[in-house]
């Protein structure tokens, strides 16, 4: 795996990728790699012919009180896990590579920015869309691969491809899940052990949600309202946003339909974990 840090390195081993292996596939991360990333370099490694990832801490995505300056950094570890992967190149790139002192334009989907973690983290959207739009520019892959668990991200980024004409296919990957059920994160590593089983009411939630929708429920309201029961039974976790909306616009919807998504983030002590499902068909 070769690694290199400017965007002239990329942009050069890119086109020799491209030449020596055809379609390339992109798997962009900020580091702290666990099963969930893995699987999105697997699934990229088996639809493309070349697979680069990128290692990139963003700045412009946290708030001034968020968690950018703990935030896990594990290169080496990162580096063995896609060397393993056999990706063929991977971007690690400074902060001052990406951000020019002066650097000033930002990239804003309207709308979708303010809903779900936008709604929540002012900004947060601003910076993920600014930073995707930069390393697609950069990488210039065919092809991009995300997890589903950042389904609000993966929305807001669809838009934004569809809106600029990015030539690049966004591929939605599976959520991968610890065996008890807890979507893998980076932020994982921040739960004590009594917040790790503390946090598995998340999952609780969503299999309730799935159970009722495919035993008849149609409406959002009670849904959401047996949700907040399940929470209940967990006190210490606080729901930030529980919600089902329309995938594509992550607007609410009221009358639960299959492809709708269930969408939740909660506290657990001061970590916040997302989490969500595509609503099946009811009976
Ligand atoms: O999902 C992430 O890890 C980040 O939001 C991304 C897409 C790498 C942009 O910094």
């Amino acid at each position: 795996m070769q690694i290199v840090s400017t965007i002239a390195e990329v942009r050069t081993a890119v086109r020799a990728l491209h030449t020596e292996k055809g379609s390339v596939g992109f798997v962009p991360t900020m580091g702290a790699l666990h099963a969930g990333h893995r699987s999105l370099v697997q699934i990229a490694r088996a639809r493309c012919g070349a697979v680069v990832a990128s290692i990139f801490v963003n700045p412009t995505q946290f708030g001034p009180k968020e968690d950018f300056s703990r935030y896990p950094r594990t290169f080496a570890e990162d580096c063995a896990a896609l060397q393993a992967e056999q990706v063929d190149l991977l971007f690690a790139p400074e902060v001052a590579t990406m951000y020019p002192a002066d650097a000033s334009t930002v990239v804003r989907v309207e709308g979708l920015r303010d809903r779900l973690d936008g709604a929540s983290r002012p900004g947060h959207f601003d910076g993920v869309a600014t930073v995707v739009a930069k390393l697609f520019h950069i990488v210039q892959p065919d092809a991009a691969f995300f997890g589903q668990k950042d389904a609000a991200q993966v929305a807001v980024l669809r838009r934004m491809v569809r809106d600029l004409n990015l030539p690049v296919e966004m591929i939605l990957c599976p959520t991968v899940r610890e065996a008890d059920g807890l979507a893998m994160s980076s932020r994982n590593r921040y739960l004590s052990p009594e917040e790790r089983r503390q946090a598995l009411v998340l999952w609780r939630a969503l299999q309730v949600a799935e159970a009722l929708v495919k035993n008849g429920e149609q409406q959002s309201a009670r849904l959401l309202d047996a949700l907040r029961s399940v929470f209940a039974s967990e006190p210490t976790a606080r729901i930030d946003y529980l919600a089902v909306v329309d995938a594509d616009t992550l607007l609410p919807v009221e009358d639960v339909r299959a492809g709708a998504l269930l969408a939740v983030a909660a506290y657990v002590g001061s970590t916040r974990l997302i989490d969500n499902l595509i609503l099946p068909s009811s009976a």
